[in-house]
């Protein structure tokens, strides 16, 4: 599918368009600026602590780490790290995203950045000279880059990191899409945003085919493990981690 191109409008207005606030003043805004919901609700507690239970096994993170949290939105999940690694350095293009990062989930080894992923990958050594970050993260991101974007972002990688590990996150898998849309009346739905042409999909954004990201993974000689989501997280998401171990 093409790429949706305005995804920086979309996240910059996304509070106030769907919920009609102007801007984060609860613990429960934080969730809904950044679409970590259901039904419109922030995720469980349940939830959000198996996902920081998983990020920790999964990046294996350690006091030596420096981490990169790629789409770090208000800093929701970067925050419940900072006690696990050394430094961490968030990216995200939304001014007020970050703004709100900043303001609600400071930390003396965090620094929010504003900038757009593939892009500040590409002069990353410059802006951080002499660091280089160990782990990388991608939390409910992927949907809203392309495959040609995913590579950038490796090479990106790639070019400011010796040896790395990058886990990125509920990835919708289009060969689970059926699970998501799992009523006529959900089909309907997805039928009606395909042939008005909403390439959001709702916010969702794209669903991915997990041979594309093996391609991907095989030019640039990496490794990677593509593990689908159980409930009570998702059962159309998937989790990646590619390493060049
Ligand atoms: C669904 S939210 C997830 C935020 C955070 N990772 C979390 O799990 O709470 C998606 C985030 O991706 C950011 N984003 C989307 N495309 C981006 C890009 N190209 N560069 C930087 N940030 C981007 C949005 O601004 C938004 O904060």
């Amino acid at each position: 599918m093409e790429q949706f191109d305005n995804w920086q409008q979309f996240w910059d207005e996304f509070l106030v368009k769907r919920y009609g606030k102007e801007e984060v003043q609860t613990e429960d805004d934080l969730y809904l600026q950044v679409a970590r919901t259901v039904n419109r609700k922030p995720i469980t507690r349940e939830a959000f602590d198996e996902i920081i239970k998983q990020i920790n096994i999964d990046l294996a993170l350690s006091k030596d780490d420096v981490l990169v949290d790629f789409c770090c939105g208000n800093g929701l999940f970067t925050y419940e790290l900072k006690d696990k690694v050394k430094q961490i350095i968030g990216i995200d293009f939304s001014q007020p995203i970050i703004d709100a990062a900043n303001k609600f989930k400071p930390a003396a080894n965090i620094t929010y950045c504003l900038g757009s992923v593939v892009d500040y990958m590409q002069t990353f050594k410059e802006n951080w000279p002499g660091v280089k970050p160990t782990k990388y993260l991608m939390n409910d991101s992927l949907a809203y880059f392309s495959v040609a974007d995913l590579e950038g972002m490796l090479k990106g990688i790639m070019s400011a990191s010796d040896r790395f590990t990058y886990l990125t996150r509920g990835v919708p898998n289009d060969e689970l899409k059926w699970n998501y849309y799992n009523t006529p009346e959900r089909r309907q739905f997805y039928a009606d945003l395909q042939a008005k042409g909403d390439r959001t999909n709702d916010g969702l954004g794209s669903w991915w085919q997990p041979a594309d990201i093996r391609r991907v993974c095989d030019e640039l000689n990496l490794q990677c493990i593509i593990r689908n989501q159980q409930l009570p997280l998702s059962n159309y998401r998937m989790d990646i981690i590619i390493s060049n171990a």
